[in-house]
């Protein structure tokens, strides 16, 4: 309604509104809006006129029983429910919810890039859940996707690692517990690295440089460290990355595009893009783009920092993907960095729009009801620790139920996932198990039940074969309008990334179908065979959408719950 009422307005106009609809009481219509008397004064005409010609515009579209003015200028009007049925039937097709806006463009998204010193955390919950939403926002609205998982995997944490476990490790103890092993002496020597320095001490750290410039001069024992600390971290984030049911394309880490970095740094000093400081260390000036903070792309040591890694990476896909968009789904701390890490790409001349996904931290309840970031606490938050977790209060949920493991899984990431986007991706989110496996409220939980709910009835008693004018739909009208906004809802939430669009219309569509099914039997009882093939017509699109929204969240519809 506020749709079409904007696009009149605009049309006759030219104006940009949004309009006010509320529900008035049901003798008048079924939404009444005050626009005329909003706009009277910005497009210089009395109310009446211009509910006068909004009138006669709605009467044309044809969706409305009943188009009346009342008072000042008062719009009221009643929908047609057969009339929009015939438009949900000649909108449908098996790609309901999908377009091909993109068709031909080619967009690659990264995530969720974790780092390898560290098992994987709930640090990376965020960037591998929205950057997994965008990645199938861009499909379904026809994008050709390439998607990239950029592994955090060189720089320090190798020389630490190699040093920490020399000193603090065995193997016994890595053959034993992998990355925990690998984790645990990461954070030991980090420990010790601090306490030597404040001690004015720099042998461990001597150490670690050491173990880095070997790496580079590609010692073998440096190798062959390097080799197996990361396949053991490899084969962790895989398998997680496989619990969360999401993966790449690609991957392609910074240690792949650390030595390409250090080519295109020297390309930009020969062409003056880049400045040498005395220390040997070098800066690209962004002053044009607005940072008196210039961006630091080599240490003084010619080492390769994160901003060379990603010069490069920008200039390999330009090369190898020539990509028309580029996301990457990284946390809202990086937003500095990223801002003029895309100055600088405008600076080479790149054309392609670089876009940084960001989101707030996940905060966590603690017992004192106090909130604080998640990871925070004892330092990290482990993935898998989550996802156990989270598959027992799942079980929980579903106890004395016959619901299969593969079910209960299903039920435990819904609950995580569709927790990121509750809200914009922007803000930080809480996570608070009671909501998230709350099976009354704004939960993933909530909406598979919806979903399993109408398969449960499709199922039993088909899809439905409906005549349209045999029926009058007036008990389905408001669900077929919530049905009729879904394309354009995913159309806009892939223009804007914004794939909590998608989690409250869900939300919404659930929440309505359980108030449909309070009202009206769909086949049992009294109802006729031209009301249940009307019905079941309905649910069968309505299990569609809740199927192609919940996997644009990365979340699956279990068989049962
Ligand atoms: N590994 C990084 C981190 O966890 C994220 C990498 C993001 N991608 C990039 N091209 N810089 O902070």
């Amino acid at each position: 309604m506020e749709h079409i009422l904007h696009d009149i307005l605009h049309d006759l106009y030219a104006i940009d509104v949004q309009p006010i609809i509320s529900r008035p009481d049901p003798q008048f219509g079924d939404y009444a809006s005050n626009v005329a008397l909003q706009i009277a004064k910005q497009v210089g005409k009395n109310p009446r006129q211009i509910a006068e010609e909004v009138v006669e515009k709605l009467r044309e579209t044809g969706d409305f029983s009943e188009v009346t003015i009342a008072g000042p200028g008062f719009i009221n009007v009643r929908l047609s429910a057969v009339n929009l049925m015939h438009k949900l039937q000649s909108a449908w097709s098996e790609r309901y919810g999908s377009s091909d806006e993109g068709k031909g463009k080619k967009v690659i998204v990264e995530y969720p890039s974790p780092n390898m010193a560290k098992p994987y955390s709930v640090g990376h919950l965020r960037p591998g859940n929205q950057g997994w939403a965008s990645k199938r926002l861009m499909e379904e609205t026809g994008w050709t996707v390439v998607t990239d998982n950029h592994l955090g995997d060189y720089g320090a944490p190798l020389g630490i690692w190699i040093t920490g476990f020399r000193h603090f490790s065995d193997e016994a103890s890595l053959e034993k517990d992998g990355v925990y092993e690998l984790g645990r002496v990461y954070i030991q020597t980090k420990k010790a690295l601090k306490e030597e320095g404040e001690r004015g001490e720099t042998v461990l750290a001597d150490e670690v440089q050491q173990w880095l410039l070997k790496y580079e001069a590609d010692d073998q024992e440096a190798i062959e460290y390097s080799q197996r600390f990361n396949t053991i971290s490899l084969e962790h984030i895989h398998a997680v990355m496989r619990r969360l049911g999401i993966s790449t394309d690609y991957e392609l880490g910074e240690a792949f595009f650390a030595p390409r970095g250090k080519e295109a740094v020297t390309k930009l000093l020969e062409t003056g893009v880049a400045t040498q400081n005395d220390d040997g260390s070098v800066i690209v000036p962004l002053d044009e783009y607005g940072f008196d903070v210039p961006l630091l792309v080599q240490k003084s040591n010619g080492a390769a920092l994160y901003a060379t890694t990603d010069l490069a990476t920008i200039l390999y896909r330009e090369e190898v993907e020539k990509p028309d968009k580029v996301i990457y789904a990284v946390g809202a701390e990086q937003q500095f960095y990223f801002s003029q890490l895309f100055a600088m790409a405008k600076k080479l001349g790149i054309q392609t729009e670089l876009v940084h996904l960001w989101f707030g931290v996940i905060d966590q309840l603690n017992d004192d009801g106090t909130r604080e970031k998640m990871s925070s606490r004892k330092g990290v938050v482990l993935m898998e620790e989550l996802l156990d977790q989270a598959e027992a209060k799942a079980s929980a949920v579903v106890e004395g139920r016959d619901v299969s493991d593969e079910d209960v899984r299903k039920i435990a990431l819904g609950a995580i996932k569709f927790n990121d986007f509750i809200s914009d991706r922007r803000t930080n989110i809480l996570f608070d198990w009671n909501s998230i496996f709350a099976l009354s409220g704004f939960s993933g939980p909530y909406v598979q039940y919806a979903a399993v709910r109408v398969n449960k009835i499709v199922h039993e008693h088909g899809f439905g074969a409906p005549v349209i004018e045999a029926y009058d739909y007036e008990s389905e009208k408001a669900i077929i309008v919530k049905l009729l906004e879904y394309p354009a809802l995913v159309s806009a939430a892939a223009r804007e990334l914004e794939p909590h669009r998608i989690a409250g219309y869900l939300y919404e569509l659930a929440r309505d179908m359980n108030r449909y099914y309070e009202a009206t039997p769909v086949a049992t009882g009294s109802v006729t065979d031209e009301q249940k093939q009307a019905r079941l017509g309905i649910l069968s699109r309505v299990s569609h959408v809740f199927t192609h929204g919940l996997s644009i969240l990365g979340i699956e519809v279990p068989v049962s719950m």
